[in-house]
Parts: C-alpha cells; structure tokens; sequence
C-alpha cells in the first residue's frame, strides 16, 4: 500500500527539520521521521500549522507513509550513520524509489551507496545542499548527483524548495551522475575555505597596516559589498566586525580565540585536488591556515621569533592602501575560483559526469554560502564558450586582474616587509605568474630527477625521452 506524502525526511535535526519545513510551505506533503521521535512529534507540533506533515513513529510507518515511487531524504551525519540509515531502511524499499542523502558526504561514499542501491534498482541521489539552516529553510542552493530519472521524479520538487537567482532562475540542477552532486558540493566548501581566508587576509591587512579599528573595517567591507565583490561572505563580514561583546565591550572579533575550526570538507577538496593533480593552491592554503592557528603549543613557542611588526599607515595612506587591498582580494578571488572550477572539470572528466560548469556558477548565484554578483559573470564565461580551459582564458576576467596585479603585487610587498601573513594572497599570484611564464624552474626539477634517479626528461627540440649518463660521459641516450 502506499502512502500520500509525496517526499519523507529522516533526521530531524536542525537541517532536516528546516527542509521539511521548506517542502511543506512549498505545498508538498511531507513524512517525516527520527529515531528519537519525540522530535517528530514536536516538528509537528510547533510547525505543523505550515503544510502538511505525516508524523511516522517507526521505519515502517514512515516508508509506507510515501507515495510511490517513494522519495526518502535522509538528513543524518554524514559517514557511518547515513550507512546504518539505508541500511534500516533499504529492505522496507521498492524498485524504483529513491533514496536522497542531503548531507555533506564524501563523494567517494557516494559512489559506493549509488552503486550497492543500484544492484536493488533503488537510486542513490547524493544531494550536497548548501546556505546552512536558514537556506534549508527559505531557499538553500542544491546540487544533486543520480540519474537522469531520479532527477526527472525529484527535480521540480528541488526547483521549487531551492533558492531562485536574481532572474529567477531556480538555484538547482542535475549536476551528474551517481557522485557528482556530492563532489561539486565538496569543492564549493574548499572555494568558501579560500573565499573565507581572503577576506581574512584583507581584515588582517586593514587592521594592522592600515590600522583600522574593527568598526572602519566594518564599514570598508560594507562599501565594497556594494561592487564587484558583493557577496554574502563580504556581508556577514561586515556584521560579524561590527559586533560588539556584551560582556566586556570589546569588538567581538577581539574576543573570540584566534583558532579555527573545520569540519573537513575543505580538507577533501585538496586531498581528491592532491589525487587530480589539479593545483588548489588557494584552497590548500585556507586549509592550513586554520590548521596553523589551531597548533597553540606551536605558535606560543615561536611567539618571540625575530621579525617585523606592523608600523600603522597614516590616513591618507591607509586609504589607499585599502583600495589596494580591495584589488588584491578580487584578484585572488578570481585565482580560487578559477582553481575550484578546474578541479570540477577534472573530476568530471575522471568520473565521466559530463557536468556543465555554467549550470555550476548558475545555481551557486543564490542560497549558498559563497554566493556573489560575480558568480553571474562565471556563468555567463562558460556559457558563451563552455570549452573555456581556465577562468584566467576568458578575456573579461584577465583584464580585470591585469588591472589589478600592480596593486595585488604591492600589497603583498608590503604584507611580506611588515611581517603579516598572507599566505591566501601570495599563493594565487604565484599561480597566476606560475601559469603565465614563459618558462619554470621545472626542467631543472627534471634534470634533478634525470641525476638521482634516471627518471628521463623530454627535450624542448626533439620528441621522445632521454636520459644523461650523470656517472658516466655525460651523453645523452634515449630512453624507453
Ligand atoms: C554550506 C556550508 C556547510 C557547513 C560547512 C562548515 O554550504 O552550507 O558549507 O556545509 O557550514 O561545511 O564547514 P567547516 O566547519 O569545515 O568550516
């Protein structure tokens, strides 16, 4: 028998609670299910006057709660508990229903649950959905993975629950398939690590060259958050420096320890980046910058290390200098996401998913985290030439960091002479000067490798690879 409710959610934490909400204010009947169930029931208790929502006690209940074929979001922890879910729940399935899983995955176990379900003639759709509780609630941007006929039963649901572009335009797509949804989900949380870090760098810079005070800083993000970089990041930035603490008076910002934390999804992104070989040096930079800050027992030893300490601008000075800081952080926000989007295409190239990276900065435009005006203009770069190789290969984007590259240079000149670390900023230059040489140190690299270990080398005149006899005359012999 089968039930009404056209979409379930098990997990009914906070996420799971805010998109069942979402779907039922959207007019969808909604089961819905925890293994404690006295969250079940006060979900509908306190909200139940926004939709319809069928309360289910048991796996049982729940399953037979849905319309067929049935669709089962599951909001649990990603890793083990999501597997002890479908593993509860994928007898009490049917050939053609669908399993969801909406958390922040590991594309890797994604590959894996699509394949096992497949084998019964369930599809897996890994869903990454991203903008935190509030965007499950009103509008998160979603990206799901699965096949072409999951997409076709799930996806005008989605487009209905998901954040909508300034066009309109819903903020969801069938990414690709099986693990596809997850994998972009996961380098959107490594492009929002360096997103994060920039802005850090461009606060710390301000603070101590420009020598603003929490609240100018406030303000400067603010005026900025009115041009090319208006994004939520920038936003929140300028809410989060404004604030002051009750308890002391302090800048908030002056009183929460300088350590931070992760979660890991950042960490994936260099890790698969590492297995790729696609350089995320921004990324990888974020990911250790916070590591860094975390290793007190570390930075407390080094604390009287020689060095510069950060002599304040003048004010007129430190104005302009903070117009430079200005094009320092665009630049290297152009770097990471240049950075990010090249890892995408090499895990679809990888994985064969065939996604299209305009759709990508499409649905990244409302809802999620990083979501930014100029994420139109990355859409509008892939979708007059989606072969584009690089966002550096598009003309708009690289006259704008031709623009900016005196200051960008300037900036970190000057962070490096007064002993601030920038290591965000410092990483995209040298990935951009790294990508726009004439030549690298890395035929010295090759020959190093040639000496120690025969390793072979190619020639710039002649195809082919060869080897020197370092130990012996010196000539040169081709190589296998
Ligand atoms: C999102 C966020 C979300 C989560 C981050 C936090 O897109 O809504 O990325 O998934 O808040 O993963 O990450 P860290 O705890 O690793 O900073």
């Amino acid at each position: 028998m089968s039930g009404t409710a056209q979409i379930g959610v098990t997990g009914l934490a906070v996420m799971g609670r805010n998109l069942a909400r979402n779907f039922a204010r959207n007019g969808f009947t909604v089961a819905v299910h925890n293994r404690t169930t006295a969250k079940t029931d006060a979900l509908v208790e306190d909200f139940g006057d926004e939709g319809t929502f069928v309360p289910a006690h048991t796996p049982e209940e729940f399953v037979a709660a849905l319309e067929r074929p049935r669709r089962l979001v599951i909001m649990v922890k990603a890793g083990e508990p999501t597997d002890a879910v479908i593993k509860e729940f994928a007898p009490l399935l049917e050939e053609g229903d669908v399993v969801i899983d909406g958390g922040n995955a590991h594309f890797e176990d994604t590959r894996r649950r699509e394949k096992e379900l497949r084998e019964q003639g369930i599809h897996f759709v890994g869903v990454g959905i991203s903008g935190g509780e509030e965007g499950a609630l009103n509008g998160p941007s979603i990206m799901p993975g699965g096949s072409e006929e999951s997409y076709a039963s799930l996806g005008p649901m989605l487009e209905k629950i998901a954040a909508k572009a300034k066009d309109g335009t819903p903020c969801t797509t069938h990414i690709g398939p099986d693990a596809a949804g997850h994998f972009v989900k996961m380098v959107h949380n490594g492009i929002e690590y360096a997103d994060m870090q920039l802005i850090a760098e461009a606060y710390h810079l301000l603070r101590a060259v420009a020598g603003y005070s929490p609240a100018q800083i406030a303000d400067t993000f603010r005026s900025w958050n009115t041009g090319r970089l208006d994004s939520y990041l920038i936003e929140i930035t300028a809410e989060v420096l404004a604030h002051t603490d009750a308890a002391t008076g302090s800048p908030f910002v002056d009183v929460v320890q300088d350590r931070a934390e992760q979660k890991g999804t950042g960490r994936w992104t260099v890790q698969i980046a590492l297995d790729l070989g696609v350089p995320v040096s921004g990324i990888a930079e974020a990911v250790f910058a916070r590591s860094l800050s975390g290793h007190a027992d570390l930075r407390e030893a080094a604390r009287g290390l020689p060095g510069p300490s950060a002599a304040p601008l003048g004010t007129e000075e430190a104005a302009a200098f903070a117009d430079r800081v200005e094009q320092a952080l665009y630049a290297s926000k152009i770097v990471s996401y240049t950075q990010g989007f090249h890892q995408i295409r090499a895990g679809s190239e990888t994985y064969d998913w065939d996604i299209d990276l305009g759709a990508v900065a499409s649905i990244w435009r409302a809802g999620c985290i990083i979501r930014a005006a100029f994420l139109d203009r990355i859409r509008a770069a892939y979708d007059s030439r989606p072969d584009l190789l690089s966002l550096l290969s598009d003309q708009q984007f690289a006259d704008e960091i031709g623009a900016a590259q005196d200051d960008w240079r300037t900036v970190i000149a000057e962070a490096v002479r007064q002993g601030v670390p920038t290591p965000g900023f410092a990483a995209a230059l040298s990935y951009y000067d790294g990508l726009r040489a004439d030549r690298l140190p890395a035929a010295l690299t090759q020959g190093q490798r040639d000496f120690f270990g025969a390793h072979t080398y190619r020639r710039t005149d002649r195809d082919g690879s060869f080897h020197t006899l370092w130990g012996g005359d010196r000539s040169e012999v081709p190589a296998g």
